[in-house]
C-alpha cells in the first residue's frame, strides 16, 4: 500500500465502512439488500467484479476484474425533489478524482497533455477524450415522502474497456495510466465525495450545477436527446436546478429532458 493510500484511508476511517468482495452480481443491487435491513449511511461496496453489473436505463455494465465497481450507501436528510442532484454532485467528484489520477499521469510523462481532457456527459457519464471513460447508477426508495436511502454506483473502466457500444469508451490505460489500481481510484472518488457532500448538505445545487456546467460535454451545441417518448434535436443550452437538460429546438421551444442518453451532432 502506498503512502498516498495510507493516509487518505485514514482520513476516509470514520466516514465511509468500505466492504470489499471478489465478486458481486451488482453492487448496487447487493447494497440495496443491505440498505433495506439497516446498513448505515456511508457503507460501501467494492467488488473486483461484477456479474451482473448495471447501468443506466436497464443496459448492462461489463464488469471484468481490472475496473472499479463500488456503491454508496446514503440517508440524506433532504425531500425528494433534490435526490437527482447527488448524481451530478457525485459526477463533479469522480472528475476532480480522475483528472487528478490524469494530471499525475501527465506529470510523469506516461501521459500526453492532449489525451488527458476529461468532461462530463449528461446526465452523469465521464468522457475521457470524447469517449466514456466511467459511468454511475443513482437509485433510491422513497417512503411516506421521505428519503429512506439513495445508492450510488460508481464504473469506472481502468484496464479494459468494452468494444461495440453506441458511443464509444475508453479506460484509463487506454490513455496512458498504468499502475494505477481500483483501490486508488475509490480512495480519490470518497475523499472527494466527502467533500463535495458536506458542502451539499450545506450549500446545496447551485455550486455543482456550475462546477458540472463548466465541466460539461455538448454544452451550447447542437444534441440529439434520445429519451422513451422519442427523439429530439435542439441546442443544449443548461442544466436546471433538478439536473434536467434544457434544450432549445431549431424553432426556439425550451424543452426539459429528465432522462435520456444526448449524442453530439457535428
Ligand atoms: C451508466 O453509465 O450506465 C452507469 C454505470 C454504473 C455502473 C456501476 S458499477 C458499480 C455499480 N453496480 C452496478 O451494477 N452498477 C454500478
Amino acid at each position: 500500500m502506498t503512502t498516498e493510500t495510507l493516509s487518505r484511508n485514514a482520513e476516509l476511517a470514520g466516514q465511509f465502512k468500505i466492504i470489499t468482495l471478489d465478486e458481486a452480481n451488482s453492487t448496487n443491487q447487493q447494497l440495496r439488500e443491505e440498505a433495506r435491513t439497516g446498513a448505515k449511511h456511508g457503507t460501501v461496496l467494492w467488488a473486483r467484479k461484477q456479474t451482473e453489473g448495471r447501468g443506466r436505463n436497464g443496459r448492462s455494465w461489463e464488469s471484468p476484474a481490472g475496473g472499479l465497481y463500488a456503491s454508496l450507501l446514503l440517508r440524506p436528510g433532504k425531500n425528494p425533489a433534490q435526490i437527482a442532484q447527488l448524481s451530478f454532485v457525485a459526477a463533479v467528484s469522480a472528475h476532480k478524482a480522475l483528472a487528478s489520477i490524469l494530471c499525475d499521469g501527465v506529470a510523469s510523462g506516461e501521459v500526453r497533455a492532449a489525451d488527458a481532457d476529461i468532461r462530463l456527459k449528461w446526465p452523469n457519464d465521464i468522457l475521457l477524450n470524447g469517449r466514456k471513460l466511467g459511468g454511475i447508477l443513482l437509485e433510491s426508495s422513497i417512503e411516506g415522502g421521505k428519503v429512506d436511502w439513495v445508492i450510488l454506483g460508481l464504473g469506472v473502466n481502468i484496464e479494459r474497456y468494452p468494444e461495440g457500444c453506441e458511443f464509444p469508451a475508453t479506460s484509463l490505460a487506454a490513455a496512458g495510466v498504468t499502475g494505477i489500481s481500483a483501490k486508488i481510484v475509490l480512495s480519490r472518488f470518497l475523499y472527494s465525495f466527502a467533500e463535495d457532500y458536506a458542502v451539499w448538505s450545506r450549500e446545496g445545487f447551485t455550486p455543482f450545477r456550475q462546477l458540472w456546467l463548466h465541466q460539461a460535454s455538448f454544452l451550447g451545441e447542437l444534441i440529439q436527446a434520445r429519451t422513451e417518448s422519442g427523439t429530439q434535436e435542439g441546442i443544449f443550452e443548461d442544466l436546471d436546478e433538478e439536473g434536467a437538460l434544457v434544450l432549445r429546438t431549431r424553432q426556439g421551444e425550451i424543452h426539459r429532458i429528465t432522462c435520456g442518453d444526448v449524442f453530439g451532432i457535428r
